[in-house]
């Protein structure tokens, strides 16, 4: 901590992402001081430093770490742009957080889950879906009855671009964007992958990119997950109120009791009792907030990684844990039928 208590942060990254979903939690905690952010683009930095009320802007990340000594970075870029900034960051024994996907390839997130433990810091990549309150809350619920069985998760949307999502071409999109849905099955299922079948498709888009994936995966507690991950469904309409077309929907199963999750609409718990109850998924994070960060786990997950540098514990989607989740990709890739 701090002279003032608080804890003390700063930015790499003043583009889309950090300013949608990331300036605004860090900036609402009470115990957080953003002391300075840096972009490439000193237009992009100014904007976004008079926006969020923070003291000063660098272009240069080292001159800004060396200047304003924080305890921990938030790395809001690019893949392509992850591994330097984050590497120099976590060797000089700073906590770092960074976006989705981390890195360019699994030897990059590889490279950092290393500096993170040789230095003795800690990590988290931004795998928000674990944070959404009503995912939270009714997964807790299920567990109330005993070990979760099953889960799956479907991951829904529609385009006619073989390129979208994927960072300008950087990835394909199970990598770039159906990671969230990997990651979620992971974290849901809880134990250690064992088994993967999978069927990979590129379906109606001429091109090199996947776009249709269904897999079935058997994890070490016995757990039985199933992913569907799709840029050629109907997906869902944008619905009043919604943040995105597609759907990004779990369902949890335990002892004679489950729960459906879908962030932006409708969550449900049905069991044995015959009765279905119907939540509004947003009123799950309604005592942090009103706004989607709020409902889609970004002001829980920033919470989380502040809370866990202050008590000294790892958070759970670690960059370890984060090689764990590209490492089922490239099994799901390899275990395809097709
Ligand atoms: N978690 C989610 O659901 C979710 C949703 C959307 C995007 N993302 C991820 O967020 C990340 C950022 O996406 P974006 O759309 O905000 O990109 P962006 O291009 O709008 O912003 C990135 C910014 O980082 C700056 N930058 C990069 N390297 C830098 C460096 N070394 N020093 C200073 N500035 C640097 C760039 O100048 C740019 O302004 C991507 O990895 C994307 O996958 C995640």
């Amino acid at each position: 901590m701090m002279d003032n208590g608080k804890l003390r942060v700063a930015f790499i990254g003043a583009g889309k992402q950090a300013n949608w979903r990331h300036y605004s939690p860090v900036t609402s905690m009470p115990d957080v001081e953003l002391a300075a952010l840096c972009d490439f683009s000193s237009e992009k930095a100014d904007e976004t430093a008079k926006k969020w009320g923070v003291p000063k802007t660098y272009q240069d990340y080292k001159q800004m770490l060396e200047e304003v000594d924080p305890q921990a970075v938030f790395i809001i870029t690019n893949p392509k742009d992850v591994l330097e900034p984050a590497s120099y960051a976590l060797n000089q024994g700073r906590h770092v957080f960074i976006e989705k996907p981390p890195g360019l390839n699994l030897n990059q997130i590889k490279v950092l889950a290393h500096y993170a433990e040789v230095n003795n810091v800690l990590s988290m990549v931004g795998f928000q879906r674990r944070f959404v309150p009503a995912m939270t809350a009714l997964k807790a619920r299920v567990e109330e009855r005993g070990p979760i069985h099953s889960v799956m998760v479907a991951n829904l949307k529609s385009t006619n671009d073989f390129n979208r999502i994927t960072g300008n071409g950087a990835l394909d999109q199970l990598t770039s964007d159906g990671m969230h849905a990997v990651d979620n099955l992971r974290w849901l299922a809880g134990g250690e992958v064992e088994w993967v079948t999978s069927h990979v498709d590129t379906l109606y888009i001429p091109g090199p990119v996947a776009n249709n994936v269904m897999a079935q995966v058997e994890f070490s507690n016995g757990v039985v997950g199933q992913l569907h991950y799709s840029m050629v469904t109907g997906g869902a309409s944008l619905q009043p109120g919604a943040t995105a077309a597609g759907y990004f929907r779990a369902e949890i199963h335990g002892k004679n009791i489950s729960a459906t999750v879908d962030a932006d609409r409708l969550s449900t718990i049905v069991s044995d009792s015959g009765e279905q109850e119907v939540f509004d998924s947003k009123v799950f994070g309604e005592s942090a907030g009103s706004d989607p960060e709020h409902w889609l786990g970004f002001w829980h997950q920033t919470r989380k990684f502040i809370d866990c540098i202050k008590e000294s514990r790892q958070p759970s989607s670690n960059f370890a844990d984060a090689v764990k989740t590209w490492e089922l990709i490239n099994q799901i890739y390899e275990s395809s039928v097709i």
